[in-house]
C-alpha cells in the first residue's frame, strides 16, 4: 500500500505555490531560519495529490504555520528519484518536525567546497587501448560548476544522437547550449542568490567543472598546454562517451539542498556513472546530501565517484566515505611542473608552481618581506610583512623587485605593491605547484638558510624566476601530502579512500572566465583525480553494461596498481588499494558484488532502526537476527581492522565472491601476512564451474597490534587473474568521536 496519501488542499495553496514557482528560489527571512533538507526516502510507487501540497501540510500540521507561511518557508520538493522536501526552518522548528512520522531525517542544508595530459598515460592506458562501441551510449553525469560548451574538449563532430533511453534536458539559458556530447545541462541555485559574476545558466565561469568534464569524456586535442608548459595531448577516458552537466556550485559555495537536487535529476535523467568533487564530512549517512544522492543512485545501477577530500595529511580527513560511494585519493603522475629560480651570484634552486609569466634570465633586484615593511601602517605590518600579507608591505621599497616571502600566499601582497615576483618558502610539504596572481617560485624551507643569507647580507642582491616547465618525477606515483587520509571516521572497518588516480599538476579544458583566462589550464586536487576515475568507472560499464556499481567499484579496486610505503607511511589509509589501472579493471576475474540488501543488512548492524530503513529502501526491510550484519561482513573488496594497541584480537569477515573470468576456473589464496598477525582464509581453494558462479568464504585475523597501522594481503589467483585485496589493521582513536 502506498504510504503517502495525503487529501488535497485547498486551491488557495495551489496558487501560493504557483506565485512561488513563478518567484523562484529561497528568500531571505528570519534571521533564526536556515533551509534545512527533509529527507523521507525513497519515492512512493506512486503520489496521490501533489506531494507539494503533502509537504506543506507536514510544515503546518507539524510546527502549527499558516497556509500562507508553509508555503513561504517551502523551497523545493524532491519527487522524482526520492523523496523529501526544502524549507526554511528554525532549529526548534526542525527539531519538532524530526519527530514526525514518515521522516528519516531532517538535517540543515550545509555549504561545501570544492576539491580544488599526460595523466592517462601515465597510468598504463594509451590511445591505443581497446574499446567497445557501447562507449557511446556511456553518459557520465558531472556535479560541479558547469562547463564551457565551447571548448574544443566538446566538440561532437562524429557523434550520434543522444541514447534513446536518455530524459534529461538542456536548459540553455542565455548563449548556452548543447550539442551531441554535451547531451544534458542543468543549474541549480535553490539555496539564495548569485553573485554577480555568476552566469545563470550551464555555463562554466569558474573553470573546475569545465577541467573535471574533459578529464572524464575530453575528446583528443593534440599539442595542447597551458603557454608551452605541459605540452601533448589532452584528452579524457572516454572520448567517445557522453556528459550531462548539473551546476551546483557558485562563487558562494556548493549547497546540499541543490547537490541533491542535482542527484535527483542525474538519476532520473538516466545517467550511467555520476562524478562528485565537492565533499563535506558528516556523522550519519542519512543526513548528508551527497551520501543519500549516491544511494539512491547506487539503487538505480549509477555508481558515484567521488574525491576524498583536500585535508591531508591529517588522518581521519577522508571525506565522502559512504560505503556504496567510490572515494578517491590524489597522487601524482611521472611528470612534475617546476619553477626554477636563480641568484644573482649563480646558485640556481627548483621550486614547485605554475608560472606561466618568466622573467626568464632577467636579473631584479632582491628584497625579503621583513625588511619591507609599511611602517606607517604599525607593529601588525612590520611583523606581518615576513609574509608578504596584502597590506603591510612599503610600495616604494617592493616595486619592481622580487620579494622573498615566509610561508605561501596566493601573491596578492606583492602584486598590490607593484612586486615583479615572489620567492616563497614553503614551511609544508612541497609536493604540488599552484598558480599564483604574478611570477612565483615556491621553495622548500630547507633552502631557507642560503636565500635569506643572500638576500640579506648582499649589497645589490637579484634573482630570477624562470617560466614553468614540465620534468620527469621518478618518485611517481605517490599519494601528494592534501589527499585526505583515512581511517573512516564513522564506519571504522571499511577501508577508506578506496583508490588512488592521478590529481597533481594537471593539464585539462578550462573555462575561459576563469582564472587565468586560459583555454585549458594545470590543476591539481581529489577533484581532479575523481573525474579520473569516473572515466575508467564508464570505460569498464562500456564493455559491461550490466555490472552493479558495486561490481565496477570491485573490479577498479581488486586490480589496482601496488603502491609502495616508502612514500606514504599512511600505506592504505593513503591510497587504499592502491593506483587505478584501467586495463586491468576490464577483467579482474571475481568480483565482490553487492546490492542494496547487502547496505541494509550492514546500516542494521551499524544501529540504524528498520522504521529508517524501511522508509529508505522503500520496501519492507527489517533489521533482526538474518539481516543484520557489522561492517567486517559488508561484500567489500578490502580488508580493515580497528583495534588497539596491545590488544589481541581474533576477528572474522565473510565474503562472497562472483565469477566474471572464465567459467572453469580454481582459484587459490596467497596470502601475504605480517610477522604480528595469522590470517587464515578458509576455504583457501575455490572452484567455479560457470560464470556468474558465486563462492563464499572467510579470512580470520589474530595477532595484537604493535604498531599504527599494519599492511596485509589476500590474493585469489587462478595463475591469470590476480585477485587483490589489501588487508588492514590499525590502532586509531576517531578524534571526532566522543
Ligand atoms: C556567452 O555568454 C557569456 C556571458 O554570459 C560570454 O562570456 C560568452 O563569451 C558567450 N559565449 C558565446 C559563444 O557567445
Ligand atoms: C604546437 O603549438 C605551438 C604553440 O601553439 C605551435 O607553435 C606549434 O607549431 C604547434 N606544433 C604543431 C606540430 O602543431
Ligand atoms: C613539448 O615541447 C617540447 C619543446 O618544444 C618538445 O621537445 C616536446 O617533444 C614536446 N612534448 C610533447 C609531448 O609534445
Ligand atoms: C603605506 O600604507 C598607507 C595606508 O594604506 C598607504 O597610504 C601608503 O601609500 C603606504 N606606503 C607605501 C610606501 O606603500
Ligand atoms: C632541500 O631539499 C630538497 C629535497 O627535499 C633537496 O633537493 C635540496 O637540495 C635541499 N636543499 C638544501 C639547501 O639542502
Ligand atoms: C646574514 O643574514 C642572516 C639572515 O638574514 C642573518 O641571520 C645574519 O646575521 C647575517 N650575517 C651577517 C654576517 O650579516
Ligand atoms: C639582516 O642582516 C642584519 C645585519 O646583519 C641583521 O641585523 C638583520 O637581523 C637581518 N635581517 C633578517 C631578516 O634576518
Ligand atoms: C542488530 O544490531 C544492532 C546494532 O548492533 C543491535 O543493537 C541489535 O541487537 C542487533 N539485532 C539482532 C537481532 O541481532
Ligand atoms: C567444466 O568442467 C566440467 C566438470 O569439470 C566439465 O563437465 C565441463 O565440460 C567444463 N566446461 C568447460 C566449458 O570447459
Ligand atoms: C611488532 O611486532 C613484530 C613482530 O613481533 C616486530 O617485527 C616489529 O618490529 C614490532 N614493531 C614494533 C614497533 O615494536
Ligand atoms: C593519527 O595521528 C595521530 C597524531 O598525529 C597519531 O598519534 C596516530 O597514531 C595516527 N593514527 C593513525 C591511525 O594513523
Amino acid at each position: 500500500m502506498d504510504r503517502h496519501s495525503f487529501p488535497l488542499l485547498s486551491s488557495f495553496l495551489l496558487l501560493m505555490l504557483a506565485m512561488k514557482a513563478l518567484r523562484g528560489h529561497a528568500e531571505t527571512t528570519e534571521p533564526n531560519q536556515r533551509p534545512y533538507i527533509v529527507y523521507m526516502g525513497e519515492k512512493p510507487r506512486e503520489f496521490v495529490g501533489l506531494p507539494q501540497l503533502a509537504h506543506l501540510e507536514l510544515l503546518q500540521k507539524a510546527i502549527g504555520l499558516s497556509n500562507e507561511e508553509a508555503s513561504n518557508r517551502h523551497i523545493y520538493s524532491y519527487t522524482k528519484s526520492f523523496h523529501g522536501f526544502a524549507a526554511m526552518l528554525s532549529d526548534e522548528e526542525a527539531k519538532k518536525l524530526s519527530g514526525m512520522e514518515g521522516l528519516v531525517s531532517v538535517f540543515p542544508s550545509k555549504k561545501r567546497q570544492l576539491h580544488t595530459t599526460r595523466s592517462w598515460n601515465f597510468m598504463g592506458f594509451p590511445l591505443s587501448v581497446p574499446r567497445a562501441s557501447f562507449e557511446s551510449d556511456v553518459i557520465i553525469g558531472m556535479i560541479d560548476t558547469g562547463i564551457w560548451p565551447e571548448s574544443k574538449s566538446f566538440d561532437d563532430a562524429g557523434f550520434g544522437l543522444p541514447p534513446s533511453r536518455w530524459k534529461g534536458i538542456c536548459q540553455s539559458n542565455q548563449n548556452f547550449t548543447c550539442n551531441n556530447k554535451i547531451i544534458g545541462a542543468r543549474y541549480y541555485h535553490l539555496q539564495g542568490n548569485i553573485h554577480e559574476m555568476d552566469i545563470p545558466s550551464p555555463r562554466d565561469s569558474e573553470g573546475h567543472g569545465t577541467h573535471t568534464s574533459s578529464i572524464a569524456v575530453g575528446g583528443l586535442i593534440t599539442n595542447m598546454s597551458l603557454a608551452g608548459i605541459a605540452n601533448g595531448t589532452a584528452r579524457g577516458g572516454v572520448p567517445s562517451a557522453r556528459i550531462a552537466i548539473y551546476k551546483v556550485c557558485w562563487r558562494y559555495g556548493c549547497y546540499d539542498i541543490d547537490i541533491l537536487a542535482a542527484f535527483e535529476d542525474a538519476i532520473h535523467d538516466g545517467v550511467d556513472i555520476i562524478s562528485i568533487s565537492i565533499g563535506g564530512y558528516i556523522r550519519n549517512y542519512f543526513e548528508d546530501a551527497i551520501s543519500i544522492g549516491s544511494f539512491h543512485a547506487m539503487k538505480n545501477n549509477i555508481l558515484t565517484t567521488s574525491s576524498a577530500g583536500n585535508s591531508g595529511p591529517n588522518n581521519f580527513s577522508v571525506g565522502n566515505y559512504a560505503p556504496w560511494l567510490l572515494t578517491v585519493a590524489a597522487s601524482t603522475i611521472d611528470r612534475k611542473i617546476i619553477t626554477r629560480t636563480k641568484l644573482g651570484n649563480g646558485e640556481e634552486f627548483q621550486g614547485r608552481a605554475v608560472n606561466i609569466y618568466g622573467l626568464d634570465g632577467e636579473m631584479h633586484p632582491l628584497i625579503l618581506g621583513e625588511n619591507a615593511p609599511n611602517i606607517s601602517l604599525g607593529l601588525e605590518a612590520i611583523i606581518d610583512s615576513r609574509y608578504c600579507n596584502e597590506g603591510t608591505l612599503d610600495g616604494e621599497l617592493v616595486k619592481g623587485k622580487v620579494i622573498l616571502c615566509y610561508g605561501v600566499s596566493d601573491g596578492s601582497g606583492p602584486l598590490r605593491v607593484g612586486a615583479i615576483g615572489a620567492i616563497m618558502e614553503s614551511y609544508h610539504a612541497n609536493d604540488y605547484s599552484s598558480e599564483f596572481l604574478l611570477p612565483v617560485s615556491v621553495l622548500e624551507s630547507n633552502n631557507s638558510i642560503q636565500l635569506r643569507n643572500y638576500a640579506n647580507n648582499t649589497s645589490n642582491p637579484m634573482a630570477s624566476i624562470y617560466k614553468s616547465e614540465g620534468v620527469f618525477d621518478a618518485a611517481a606515483p605517490y599519494v601528494v601530502s592534501f589527499s585526505s587520509r583515512g581511517p573512516n571516521p564513522l564506519t571504522s572497518n571499511i577501508l577508506k579512500p578506496d583508490l588512488t588516480a592521478p590529481g597533481v599538476d594537471i593539464l585539462a579544458a578550462w573555462s575561459p572566465l576563469g582564472n587565468p583566462k586560459v583555454p585549458y589550464n594545470i590543476i591539481s586536487g581529489t577533484s581532479v583525480s575523481c573525474p579520473h576515475t569516473a572515466g575508467v568507472a564508464a570505460y569498464i560499464k562500456s564493455f559491461n553494461p550490466t555490472w552493479s556499481p558495486a561490481a565496477i567499484k570491485s573490479a577498479l579496486i581488486t586490480t589496482a596498481y601496488v603502491m609502495s610505503s616508502t612514500n606514504n607511511a599512511e600505506a592504505e589509509l593513503a591510497y587504499g588499494a592502491g593506483h587505478i589501472n584501467p586495463l586491468a579493471a576490464l577483467n579482474p576475474g571475481l568480483i565482490y558484488d553487492a546490492q542494496e540488501t547487502d547496505y541494509i543488512k550492514m546500516l542494521c548492524g551499524e544501529g540504524y532502526i528498520t522504521p529508517i530503513l524501511r522508509l529508505v529502501t522503500g520496501d519492507l526491510s527489517t533489521c533482526g537476527f538474518a539481516n543484520n550484519e557489522t561492517a567486517l561482513d559488508l561484500n567489500y573488496p578490502t580488508f580493515a581492522l580497528q583495534t588497539q594497541h596491545g590488544k589481541s584480537f581474533s576477528t572474522s569477515f565473510r565474503r562472497t565472491v562472483t565469477n566474471v573470468g572464465v567459467s572453469n576456473s580454481t582459484y587459490y589464496a596467497i596470502v601475504n601476512a605480517p610477522s604480528n598477525i595469522k590470517i587464515n582464509v578458509e576455504p583457501n581453494v575455490l572452484s567455479f564451474e560457470a560464470l556468474l558462479e558465486k563462492k563464499s568464504f572467510s579470512v580470520k585475523l589474530e595477532g595484537d597490534a604493535n604498531e599504527t597501522i599494519i599492511s596485509g594481503v589476500l590474493i585469489w589467483s587462478d595463475g591469470t587473474h590476480n585477485v587483490r585485496s589489501p588487508i588492514v589493521v590499525y590502532i586509531g582513536q576517531n578524534p571526532y568521536e566522543l
